[in-house]
């Protein structure tokens, strides 16, 4: 049995896990800062880098106790090296390397939207066909890629402005809704009538199958403008003030039937977004199975409109833990580069932007 700690540090959730054979989830941590960010609407860099700082060593330790292993148990450590916020990508590359050379281990470098595409692969196995177009949607990307055999990637398409959960944050913090957006507003929009507002779609020029948001995101804020919401968003932000956390139906009372119509719409623009151009991808790179994930793969609308779309090849979703950030899927991301002893050095740097075909590794 070959047994990898994952380690991912790379946005607002410091995480570890240990992986057995790729596969098999002997443990999963993850330390979340929503209550360090959610009043600010957003993620902090500076005050997420510290937060990491802070939980690194006790979720990395419960991570293994969970597991029952100690370092020498351990064939490797995984760490997410990019692309995220440099500070906090810092913390987790810094630490994986100090247990490396303290307990004489093997070091493994991961990207991030690589670990997103493992999340599913490492549950689908055999049931995976290649190649696969995976969708890649969290708050920092929303990309596709061609996944052949063997994992190698070719990029097909990304956004141009903002991501589809950033654009969900966005809208959010407009509305007087909690950061992440993506939550709560799936859960408002299964209340409102998706085609209650019309929002155009994105006309994107050139080849390829890129993304845009941002005019959406635009279109909300027009939207807004031209009605008289001023008192229910100040009603929310009140809400928010004294429950960090509100539940649906303390939502609910602060929110009128237009508004959760405008959610729903909203919601509605955003997955016909990504399934569109998802098939028009797929069907051009001739697609053998679908992967849907990052953050956004949760969304509860995103599921049933694809599982309705009629693609013709198994679509697959990771299960919710493991569609938001996690050190899982970075371990299981590490396991082939393991098998072909892909190991990065001690000068491994972490990496803000770093695209999924460089990830850097020294033989
Ligand atoms: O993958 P992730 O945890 O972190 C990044 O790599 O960015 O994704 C977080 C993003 C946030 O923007 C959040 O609003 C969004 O995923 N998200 C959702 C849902 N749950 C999380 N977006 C739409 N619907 C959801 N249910
Ligand atoms: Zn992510």
């Amino acid at each position: 049995m070959q047994r990898i700690l994952g380690i991912e540090s790379s946005c607002d959730e410091t995480a570890a896990a240990v992986i057995a054979d790729g596969t098999q989830v002997l443990s999963s941590v993850v330390a979340s800062q929503l209550d360090v960010h959610g009043k600010y609407g957003g993620v902090v860099p500076e005050l997420a880098s510290r937060e990491h700082l802070r939980a690194i060593v006790p979720v990395v330790r419960q991570a293994l106790e969970q597991a029952h292993c100690t370092y020498r148990d351990l064939d490797a450590v995984a760490v997410t090296q990019g692309p995220g916020l440099v500070g906090s990508l810092l913390v987790g590359v810094t630490y994986a390397k100090s247990i490396c050379l303290a307990a004489g281990l093997l070091l493994i470098a991961v990207n991030h939207i690589e670990g997103h595409v493992h999340a599913v692969a490492m549950e689908a196995g055999q049931a995976l066909e290649f190649p696969a177009l995976a969708l890649v949607a969290s708050g920092g990307h929303t990309h596709l890629f061609e996944v052949r055999e063997g994992f190698e990637y070719r990029l097909l398409g990304k956004t141009r402005d903002d991501a589809a959960g950033e654009a969900y944050d966005k809208v959010a913090k407009l509305l007087g809704f909690t950061y992440p957006g993506g939550p709560v507003l799936d859960e408002l929009a299964a209340h409102g009538n998706p085609r209650a507002v019309r929002f155009t779609f994105a006309k994107i020029k050139g080849p390829g199958h890129d993304f845009s948001f941002s005019g959406l995101k635009t279109a909300v804020l027009r939207y807004v403008e031209s009605q008289p919401m001023e008192e229910e968003i100040a009603a929310r932000r009140a809400l928010m003030r004294d429950t960090p956390r509100p539940t649906l139906s303390q939502w609910l009372q602060v929110t009128p039937r237009k508004t959760l119509d405008l959610v729903a719409s909203f919601q509605f623009t955003v997955i016909e977004e990504l399934l569109r151009r998802a098939a028009a991808a797929g069907e051009q790179m001739e697609a053998r199975s679908l992967i849907v994930t990052g953050g956004v793969a949760c969304n509860a609308g995103l599921r049933q409109a694809a599982a309705q779309f009629d693609f013709p090849y198994p679509v697959f979703f990771p299960r919710p833990s493991l569609s938001t950030d996690n050190a899982a899927m970075i371990a299981a991301a590490a396991f082939p580069k393991l098998r072909r002893r892909e190991f990065a050095g001690y000068g491994l740097k972490a990496q803000a932007s770093l695209a999924l075909q460089q990830s850097a590794h020294i033989s």
